[in-house]
């Protein structure tokens, strides 16, 4: 007997056994919801719609089944339960998150036309049979846009999140201010945005001194970012969002030059890449001006974790200043360079006050007060020495999950960051628990995370080119552990035609 076919999906689930047969979704099939669960039917119905119009109706004695039930503590808190038999597909889950990482199970076990934005007729909406079970490994399984370096609309963003949910993705990390641009409206601070969102030109590739001459600017408006919140919860997703302080700060000293150590000096929202010695000052108008606005971040933003950035943080300015030297000793520091953690400190106490849990970027991993969570991304050593100190860490080396390097060093390859190749192999390889990491240090290893600067990146199909499938790969092994390069590369080629029928860019 021939073994029956295997649907390949990505992330590879826990368990999974294929069976002989199918199941056949069409416009009488009707869904049975249990009580907690309808967000789930309608984000199946929401994905499903435009491609298959199946109605998939309410109805108490429907084949199709989601379903709640606390009872399934061994799902967690994002597993679930997918049995398909020829009459009937029930999904079932301890969690809504659980049921809603099922749904993308459901879609990719779908034939691949499912996935069109438009009405596709003549498809046998069909499933294969089959048992699973899926638990992801990790907890955190990021991607983080960086929309300061270049903006984009909302409508993008919305995609976006649907690309990560389509892989399990759970945190969309939205890098929303830097030297180059403030995305974020604060009422109190309005030119924030009217000033710090606009930029009069942008250096041309990596290298060099050439401009391109054309302004570039852009800031969503609460509403927009509500939906936007509202979009990615509807998904599993949480957005995570980033207020880089007290370096990469040009933007917000641009725009109220008081924040930064020479009131006297009007400075532009800078026009280079790179690290900026412009930071914020350490007056306390400054802590004044960061509690404002992460008000309003956390207003907007119910998750959990608030990131205020902490990283290439220049002391240049603070030890030229008198007011930061003073300001170093009266806090009994050793001198202004141990500002930056006590800045983050006082941050992040502020953050742990109102119920938030601090993020950072580690420069060494042992730099971060406690209490922070820390994201690890120059070295391996660094995600291992926080974990050892205590912090929860997401480990994202930068020479596996930086999207913004190139994907090869082919000739075709667009101008991306320099330094190096990040390579869909790279990024397979690449396992979040350092290999020498004492069961402790490993339990701190909250997942990984992939991270898309922008300088390179204007578009929508540039983002795109960068992004897959380079992000399936970390989603895969974030999700479901290591594969080997045969196993996940013979699905990856299934699933490249899921991305086509998305229309994800695959040229740059
Ligand atoms: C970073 O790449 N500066 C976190």
């Amino acid at each position: 007997m021939t073994s029956p076919p295997r649907t390949p999906l990505v992330p590879r689930p826990a368990k999974v056994r294929f069976k002989a047969g199918h199941f056949t979704l069409d416009a009488d099939t009707c869904l049975r919801v249990t009580g907690g669960a309808e967000p789930a039917a309608d984000l199946l119905r929401t994905l499903l719609a435009p491609a298959t119009g199946l109605p998939l109706r309410p109805a108490a004695d429907g084949p199709v089944v989601l379903a709640l039930d606390p009872a399934l503590t061994g799902l967690g808190d994002e597993g679930y339960g997918l049995t398909i038999g020829p009459h009937s597909l029930l999904l079932r889950a301890r969690t809504l998150t659980g049921l809603l990482r099922g749904v993308q199970t459901i879609r990719q076990l779908l034939p691949v036309p499912a996935l069109a934005a438009s009405p596709q007729h003549d498809v046998p909406w069909t499933l294969p049979c089959a048992d699973l079970t899926d638990v992801p490994r990790r907890p955190w399984r990021g991607a983080m846009l960086d929309v300061a370096r270049h903006f984009q609309p909302l409508s993008y963003l919305l995609r976006y999140v649907d690309l990560l949910a389509l892989h399990k993705i759970n945190v969309f990390h939205l890098h929303l201010t830097d030297d180059q641009g403030w995305r974020m409206p604060v009422p109190a601070y309005p030119k924030l945005t009217e000033i710090g969102g606009h930029r009069s030109q942008s250096l041309i590739g990596p290298g060099g001194d050439r401009y391109d001459g054309t302004p570039h600017g852009g800031a969503y408006t609460r509403a927009e970012l509500a939906r936007l919140v509202d979009h990615a919860a509807a998904r599993g997703i949480t957005v995570l969002p980033e207020i880089e302080m007290p370096g990469h700060a040009r933007a917000a000293v641009a725009a109220y030059p008081h924040l930064g150590n020479r009131p006297d000096r009007t400075l532009d929202v800078w026009t280079r890449w790179g690290v900026c010695d412009t930071t914020l000052g350490v007056h306390e108008e400054v802590f004044n001006f960061c509690r404002t606005v992460l008000e309003e971040v956390m207003d907007v933003f119910p998750s959990p974790y608030v990131h205020i950035g902490g990283d290439e943080c220049p002391t240049t300015e603070w030890e030229q200043s008198p007011a930061a030297r003073d300001r170093a000793r009266g806090a009994g520091l050793a001198g202004p360079a141990a500002l930056h953690a006590w800045f983050l400190d006082r941050v992040g106490a502020f953050l742990t006050r109102h119920g938030r849990r601090p993020v950072a970027w580690a420069e060494t991993g042992t730099e971060l007060p406690g209490g922070f969570t820390v994201m690890a991304w120059r070295d391996p050593a660094h995600a291992l020495a926080a974990a050892r100190r205590g912090h929860d860490v997401i480990n994202s080396h930068h020479r596996a999950t930086y999207l913004d390097y190139p994907r090869s060093a082919g000739p075709g390859e667009p101008p991306g960051q320099p330094g190096g190749v990040v390579g869909l192999r790279d990024v397979h390889r690449h396992d979040p628990v350092p290999e020498t990491a004492t069961p402790e240090a490993a339990a701190r290893v909250l997942g990984t995370q992939a991270h898309l600067w922008t300088e390179y990146a204007a578009t929508p199909a540039r983002i795109e080119y960068l992004t897959f499938p380079r992000l399936c790969a970390l989603a895969d092994g974030a999700w479901s552990g290591p594969s080997t390069w045969d196993d996940f590369s013979s699905r990856m080629a299934g699933h490249s035609a899921r991305l086509d029928a998305l229309q994800v860019s695959r040229h740059p």
